[in-house]
C-alpha cells in the first residue's frame, strides 16, 4: 500500500499492511489476530508530523474513530471527541457552538488522537490548557485505560506518550474542558497585530479563530499543494547562562521566557540567520515565509529531506552552538 496520501509530506513509501480502525472493537479484533502481535506497528492519525525515510515493514493502523459529544454545566463544557476526528473539524465545531478554548489551535493539521502525544500548540495556547483526560487502548493487553492530565506529563511538544509509554497505547478519545464564557488568549504578538489591523477591539471566539487561520495561511504552506509537516524542529530551550553568552555575540537573537528560568529561542530565526530561509535544495528546502518548515517540492524522498535537515542542524550548531532537535518523527 502506498502511504503517499497518508502523510502530509507527501513522501511515496509503501507499507506491507494497512488497516483502517473505526472503533475500539476494531482494535480488539485486530489484536486478537496473532499477525498483529508479531509485526511492527505504526499508528497513524493525519500523518502530519512524520517523515518516512524508507518503506514501512509492518502494519499501519489508520485511526478513524469518529464522534463528538458534549455535556454542559453552567458555563463549563466538557467535549469528548473520537481519536480519528480531524483536529480542525473539532475546532470548527466548537467555534460554531461558541465553546471557547480551541480557537487559537485553528487549522493545525492532524487528528484529535494525536494531539496529546506531542501536546500540540500555537499562538499562546497548548493542548494541555484545555485537556482533561483521554482514553487509550493498551496494545499489550487490549485493555482500556483513562489518562488524567497529571498522568500525561505534558511538556513543550512532549508527553508521556513520547517517552515511557511510547508505542504502548492507542489514544481512542480525548476529553476537553471548554467554556461558554470566552476567555480569549490574544496576547501572542501576531494575533494582537492582526486584530488591530482589522479594527477588532473586543474579539469573539470566531474572530480569534479567523485571525489565527489568516496568520497560518500567510506563513505556512498548505500541505495539499506543498508537502510539509509544519515546524520541522522544536524551538530550542536553553539555560540562562548559555543564553547570556549567546546574546553577547548575537544581540538580536529572538527569545522568549520558558519555564524554570530557561529561555526558548526561535528556531526559525536561527535557521534564517544561516541563510536557509526559502532556499530550494533539489526537491526539498525551507518555506519562503517560515524557515522552520521543510517542504517537499513534489518528488522529494524522505532521505533527501532528512539529509537536508542534518545540514541545517550542523550549520546552526556551527554558528550558534545550539543543537536543534527534530519535532517531526523520523521513520
Ligand atoms: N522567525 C524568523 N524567521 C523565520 C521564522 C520565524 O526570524 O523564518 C522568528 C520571528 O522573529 C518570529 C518568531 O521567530 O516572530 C516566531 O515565529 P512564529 O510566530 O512563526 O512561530 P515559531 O516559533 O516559528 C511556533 C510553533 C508553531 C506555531 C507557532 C505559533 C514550534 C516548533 N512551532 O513556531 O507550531 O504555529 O509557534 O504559535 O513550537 C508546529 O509545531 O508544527 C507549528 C507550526
Amino acid at each position: 500500500v502506498s502511504l503517499k496520501t497518508y502523510n502530509t509530506f507527501g513522501i511515496d513509501v509503501n507499507a506491507n499492511y494497512f488497516v483502517e480502525v473505526k472503533s475500539v472493537d476494531d482494535l480488539r479484533e485486530i489484536f486478537k489476530n496473532s499477525i498483529a502481535k508479531t509485526k511492527k506497528l505504526l499508528v497513524l492519525g493525519g500523518g502530519s508530523n512524520m517523515l518516512f525515510t524508507k518503506d514501512f515493514d509492518g502494519i499501519v493502523l489508520k485511526i478513524s474513530i469518529q464522534g463528538i459529544t458534549y455535556q454542559t454545566q453552567g458555563d463549563d463544557v466538557m467535549v469528548t471527541a473520537g481519536g480519528g476526528v480531524v483536529w480542525n473539524d473539532l475546532v470548527t465545531y466548537c467555534v460554531e457552538n461558541n465553546f471557547a478554548g480551541l480557537e487559537n489551535l485553528t487549522l493545525i493539521p492532524g487528528t484529535v488522537g494525536a494531539s496529546p502525544i506531542q501536546n500540540i500548540g500555537a499562538y499562546g495556547v497548548e493542548l494541555k490548557d484545555v485537556f482533561t483526560s483521554c482514553t487509550a487502548f493498551e496494545i499489550a493487553t487490549g485493555e482500556m485505560r483513562t489518562f488524567s492530565y497529571a498522568d500525561c506529563n505534558f511538556g513543550y511538544r512532549d508527553s508521556v506518550f513520547k517517552n515511557e509509554l511510547k508505542n504502548k497505547y492507542i489514544i481512542t478519545s480525548v476529553q476537553f474542558h471548554l467554556n461558554k464564557q470566552a476567555k480569549l488568549q490574544t496576547h501572542y504578538g501576531a494575533i494582537t497585530t492582526e486584530l488591530e489591523k482589522r479594527n477588532i477591539s473586543s474579539p469573539t471566539i470566531a474572530d480569534v479563530s479567523n485571525v489565527v487561520a489568516a496568520i497560518r495561511i500567510s506563513k505556512l504552506p498548505d500541505p495539499k499543494t506543498i508537502g510539509n509537516a509544519g515546524s520541522f524542529f522544536k524551538n530550542p530551550v536553553i539555560e540562562k547562562e548559555v543564553f547570556d553568552e549567546l546574546v553577547e555575540k548575537f544581540p538580536d537573537v529572538v527569545n522568549y521566557p520558558a519555564p524554570n528560568g530557561k529561555i526558548k529561542l526561535a528556531a526559525g530565526w536561527l535557521i534564517e540567520q544561516c541563510g536557509f530561509k526559502g532556499i530550494v535544495v533539489g526537491e526539498t528546502g525551507t518555506w519562503k515565509n517560515q524557515a522552520l518548515v521543510l517542504v517537499n517540492h513534489g518528488h522529494a524522498s524522505g532521505q533527501e529531506v532528512y539529509t537536508f535537515s542534518e545540514q541545517i542542524i550542523n550549520t546552526v550548531y556551527t554558528k550558534f552552538a545550539v543543537k536543534l532537535e527534530r519535532e517531526v518523527n523520523i521513520l
